[in-house]
């Protein structure tokens, strides 16, 4: 193709003779899926022009023009007006395009002292910032769901479980802020990644910087970015802020879907610990019985994509050299269907839990089935002053005893109980109850209901003071 059959519709179509390859084209844009942060990259954009001006490389006059224009731009795309065009690539040589079309030849200034590789990671810690921050505040209203649950069911007993076999008598409020405690440190990394992302990279241009005056604390400040980035080089190539991300959000989608599990088995006829409202569920199209809870078994799937992108944005920088390669396009699609998947997850927990139905009574007669408070006879005993593995032994053939008679140990008859150990009196049928064995575990952090009220008390103060 001769230099005039040469399209050169596009941005950098200077240095070329012939068109690009139409797979070529297709295979590199990005705009079908980086047009969604359009709104960060005209937010670039007008702080990168507005910079200009201060420092004297653009007249105010034609800041004006250019951000006016980018305006417009943004309120076109909003109102479905804006005609993306994949021949340009990708989001911000649309944009630019289109700016240049709106208000004339002051649209090519915009791109002084500027690249598409400090624009595009400008854009990207604009919109994770954006999404850590509602992220934060799903966790913050699930936390606050999750109390609720466990101030109502302070009382509720279930046995609590180790190896999936029942261990000790738990109270169900208890569990839940088992739950709360994890998103808080879930909240705890987010608000810990955000400084890392909250940086700007804008004047690193290409990679290493520009002939031009730029000031870019002023940037940074426009754009609200806590400081620029310190190296051009890094700036352009740094993706280590989406991966922490990732990571942040593959551990609360481990933690949803640890909650998965435990909601599909309590839901199930064998536990029947709880009933999840039928809208958060769905039949079975053969089985008129069914009633699955779909829901968290998919959130406890989705689990499984989250960590996924994880290990594609890991896998993406891997072998990277500096500065900027185009494998960083690479880095958008995980991005922001982790995310997207994540706000789901959150908001779908959101919605559950307040609704949640606990089955009381079947928690409690699966609670007094495991001989769950062994431990609490064992305990009685060296209260009496037997040594704990003594005393563990004496509970032991108690246990294997009560199992013989189809009994649960405060079932068996004071007599039988001393036939283990003399020392054993009536006083004994107090710490063999649940509530006895429960209302015992009265320290920080236990299970006592009067422990579980007291944290979710200082919980709330914590939330209060986020
Ligand atoms: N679409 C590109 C990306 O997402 C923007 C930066 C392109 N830079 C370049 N030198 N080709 O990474």
């Amino acid at each position: 193709m001769s230099q005039d059959e040469n399209d050169n519709s596009k941005l950098w179509g200077g240095r070329f003779s012939e068109s690009t390859d139409e797979f070529v084209e297709r295979f590199t844009a990005s705009v079908n899926f980086d047009k969604r942060l359009y709104r960060y990259d005209i937010q670039g954009s007008i702080a990168h022009a507005r910079m200009l001006a201060k420092v004297g490389v653009l007249s105010d006059a034609e800041f004006a023009q250019i951000s006016s224009g980018l305006e417009a731009i943004q309120a076109d795309i909003e109102s479905d007006k804006f005609n993306w065009d994949v021949g340009l690539e990708d989001v911000h040589m649309n944009i630019e395009a289109a700016l240049t079309q709106r208000i004339g030849d002051v649209g090519k200034k915009l791109h002084t002292g500027r690249s598409r590789n400090d624009q595009v990671a400008t854009d990207i810690r604009l919109y994770v910032r954006a999404e850590i921050d509602k992220v934060a505040a799903q966790i913050d209203e699930l936390q606050a769901a999750l109390l609720d649950v466990a101030e109502r069911e302070a009382e509720t007993i279930l046995p609590g479980f180790t190896h999936l076999q029942t261990a000790q008598p738990v109270s169900f409020g208890h569990h839940m802020l088992a739950w709360f405690e994890m998103l808080d440190r879930d909240y705890q990394r987010l608000l810990d990644c955000r400084k890392r992302v909250n940086l700007s990279p804008l004047g690193a241009a290409a990679l290493a910087g520009t002939t031009f005056p730029i000031d870019r604390n002023y940037t940074a400040e426009l754009l609200g970015f806590d400081a620029p980035t310190a190296n051009s080089l890094d700036s352009v190539s740094d993706r280590d802020f989406a991966i922490e991300l990732a990571a942040a959000a593959s551990l609360i989608m481990t933690h949803l879907s640890r909650f998965s599990e435990e909601l599909v088995l309590w839901t199930s006829a064998q536990f029947d610990f709880i009933e999840l409202p039928d809208r958060f569920c769905t039949g079975s199209s053969i089985m008129p019985q069914k009633k699955n809870p779909d829901v968290p078994e998919l959130i406890r799937g989705k689990s499984g994509r989250v960590t996924g992108h994880l290990v594609s944005l890991l896998t993406l920088m891997k072998s990277q050299p500096l500065a900027y390669n185009k494998d960083n396009q690479e880095d958008k699609e995980p991005l922001f269907d982790l995310l997207d998947t994540l706000k789901d997850c959150l908001y779908a927990y959101s919605s559950m839990m307040p609704a949640l139905i606990c089955k009381r009574e079947n928690m409690r007669s699966a609670t007094l089935k495991g001989y769950a408070t062994a431990t609490d006879l064992a305990d009685y005993l060296v209260k009496k002053g037997v040594a704990f593995r003594d005393a563990h032994e004496v509970v032991g053939s108690a246990v294997v005893a009560a199992i013989a008679a189809n009994k649960d140990l405060a079932e068996l008859s004071l007599s039988d109980l001393q036939g283990f150990h003399a020392d054993i009196a009536e006083d004994v049928f107090d710490v063999l109850t649940l509530e006895g064995s429960l209302n015992a575990r009265d320290h920080l952090g236990g299970t006592a209901p009067r422990q579980v009220k007291a944290a979710v008390a200082r919980s709330r103060e914590k939330l209060q003071r986020r």
